[in-house]
């Protein structure tokens, strides 16, 4: 199994919109039993919550199923047991490596590390600028090619 963990801040706005979108993604190429997808914040101010109704109004307009998930703070075991690890901006990787990511045993990126050319390298935080719409596209593009990148390298 190929354990796949999104991390923002909060995990209620772009962490678990990027979970949603690659679970439907890891779905519709059949490798549901092959690549597990999770989501969590290095936050803990809304532990147990929803995502926030900005993500889950989005996610409904795009037909993506979001159930069964609910803010966590990310855990020292989350970096270990994780292939992949992908946050969402510079302050969680950051905050990842004050919570003791392994970076020998854990690949740690950026989500938009997986789009060339990009030149915003930090997923906008919709908490702060209402623009759930922007951080869709950029999550919907790079979960693709993360899909595409993972499969390469697992064989998948
Ligand atoms: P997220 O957005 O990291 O994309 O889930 C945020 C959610 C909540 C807060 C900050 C960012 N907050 O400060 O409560």
């Amino acid at each position: 199994m190929v354990n796949v963990l999104f991390v923002c801040l909060g995990n209620i706005c772009r962490s678990p919109m990027a979970e949603a979108v690659f679970r439907k993604k890891v779905k519709e190429a059949g490798l549901e039993d092959k690549v597990k997808t999770d989501s969590a914040g290095t936050g803990d101010w809304h532990v147990g919550k929803t995502p926030h109704s900005g993500t889950r109004s989005l996610l409904q307009s795009k037909g993506i199923d979001y159930s069964n998930i609910f803010a966590r703070q990310v855990t020292k075991e989350d970096l270990v047991n994780s292939d992949y690890v992908i946050a969402m901006d510079d302050n969680n990787v950051a905050a990842l490596k004050d919570h003791g990511v392994e970076e020998e045993r854990t690949h740690i990126a950026k989500l938009l590390d997986f789009i060339p050319q990009q030149e915003v390298t930090n997923v906008p935080d919709p908490y702060f600028t209402g623009n759930f719409d922007e951080v869709y596209d950029l999550v919907h593009e790079s979960c693709e090619r993360l899909l595409l990148y993972i499969r390469e390298k697992e064989d998948l």
